[in-house]
């Protein structure tokens, strides 16, 4: 919620005084609060209380502030991301249905095209009044989103639907109006970079790879909504924020990381140049030079990606392809053994494309044959190509 506008709209019910701990939620999570009152929530809850925890003024009148605020309704719009109103009374909802202008809160409602967010919070039979519901039905179909009141006591002493929900979760509400993204609410798995396998404490053996296509993947994966988590080997640009990052430095350990959140991801895309050999025995100390030869013995790596493919449940699996000859074939060898949905694929060798550079000329080889051959264009517009495909897969799997 890092720098997201938030107004809050207060209406005259005995719920208010718990939208000071919305208030105060959202106000932690990041977020600029401004808050509007109606002239009857102002006999529940004081302005000041809301000014203090939101560092902001509190506006309830139309005309009251004229030397902050110009014109005041449409100040606050202009300021707002989302507009949450809690608690909204069957007058605000009937009032906002037919988009009377009658005071400072309806009036920038109307003024406003942003995202609404309402929690009802009244007595059962006002709540299920068909006026009501009524005028629910209209704000629905216009957009706004409606938070369901909970069943319990009410304040009228009757017991019943109609209670605000708990602060956590109207805060949890307002996120959500934030997260529109393809792949919002999955988690996603992206591995960058290149393993290190040690030979001694100084050198070890590497690859060419910079961690730019997993980075951006990992980027897009954000963009698109997505809880990411990047396991990376040794990269060379800076991980993209808003997600977890974990460094890893030999294949061993990827491996490690990858198993121990596989269980729980919605897709991998296994990026990382894993190498495919390591040093049998790293050597303790530094190795000495000398005049003879020197041999190292090298043993296979556990190869990731297809113990991904056999452990796979709904997991949506990619992979990728870099080779230098013969890339379709090869890649579609590596489709089909590994148990993979689809496989990115690039000569590394062509311009423009492979380690390093920012460009990358790629083609997708999805299971039964179809390939998708894409020209030349940067690695951030490749990633967002394959997470489009990704969050497609997903959307089939249900
Ligand atoms: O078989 P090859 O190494 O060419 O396959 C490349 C794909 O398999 C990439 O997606 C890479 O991340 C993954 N891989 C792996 N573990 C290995 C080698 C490759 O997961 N040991």
């Amino acid at each position: 919620m890092l720098d997201k506008n938030i107004l809050i709209g207060v209406t005259g019910g005995i719920a208010a005084y718990k939208v000071v701990e919305v208030a105060s939620r959202l106000k932690k999570s990041g977020a600029n609060v401004r808050v509007m009152m109606t002239r009857h929530a102002t006999e529940f809850v004081s302005p000041r209380t809301f000014q203090e925890i939101t560092g902001n003024a509190v506006s309830v009148d139309m005309f009251g502030d004229a030397a902050n605020f110009h014109v005041a309704h449409i100040a606050l719009a202009d300021f707002a991301d989302a507009i949450l109103v809690a608690p909204a009374t069957a007058n605000f909802l009937a009032k906002a249905a037919h988009g009377l202008c009658d005071d400072l809160l309806t009036t920038t409602i109307v003024a406003s095209d942003k995202p609404l967010l309402i929690a009802p919070s009244m007595n059962t039979k006002m709540f299920d009044n068909p006026a009501t519901q009524e005028n629910l039905r209209i704000l629905r179909s216009r957009g706004a989103k409606i938070l369901e009141p909970a069943t319990g006591s009410l304040a009228c002493g009757t017991s019943g639907k109609g209670r605000l929900p708990e602060a956590v979760d109207i805060c949890a509400a307002v996120e959500k109006l934030f997260a529109t993204g393809t792949l919002s609410g999955k988690k996603i798995l992206v591995t960058a970079g290149g393993t290190v396998e040690a030979i001694d404490p100084v050198r070890y053996i590497g690859n060419r790879s910079s961690g730019r296509m997993g980075c951006e993947i990992a980027r897009s994966a954000v963009d698109a909504g997505a809880q990411v988590t990047l396991i990376a080997g040794k990269i060379e640009v800076t991980p993209p924020p808003n997600l977890t990052f974990v460094s890893v430095e030999s294949a061993t350990q990827m491996r490690e990381e990858v198993l121990k959140i596989f269980d729980t991801v919605d897709a991998v895309i296994m990026s990382a140049a894993v190498a495919d050999f390591r040093v049998k025995n790293p050597s303790a100390q530094k190795i000495k030079k000398s005049d003879e030869t020197l041999m190292l013995e090298l043993v296979k790596n556990p190869d990731i990606l297809r113990e991904l493919g056999t452990l796979k449940k709904t997991q949506v699996l990619v992979g990728f392809a870099a080779e230098t000859q013969n890339v379709l074939d090869y890649a579609n060898k590596k489709l089909v053994e590994k148990n993979l949905d689809f496989i990115v694929a690039n000569d590394v060798t062509a311009e423009g494309a492979g380690f390093g550079v920012s460009t990358n000329i790629a083609s997708i080889i999805w299971r039964g044959g179809n390939v998708e051959n894409f020209a030349k264009m940067s690695k951030s517009a490749l990633a967002t190509k394959i997470v489009e495909r990704v969050a497609t897969v997903i959307g089939r799997h249900g």
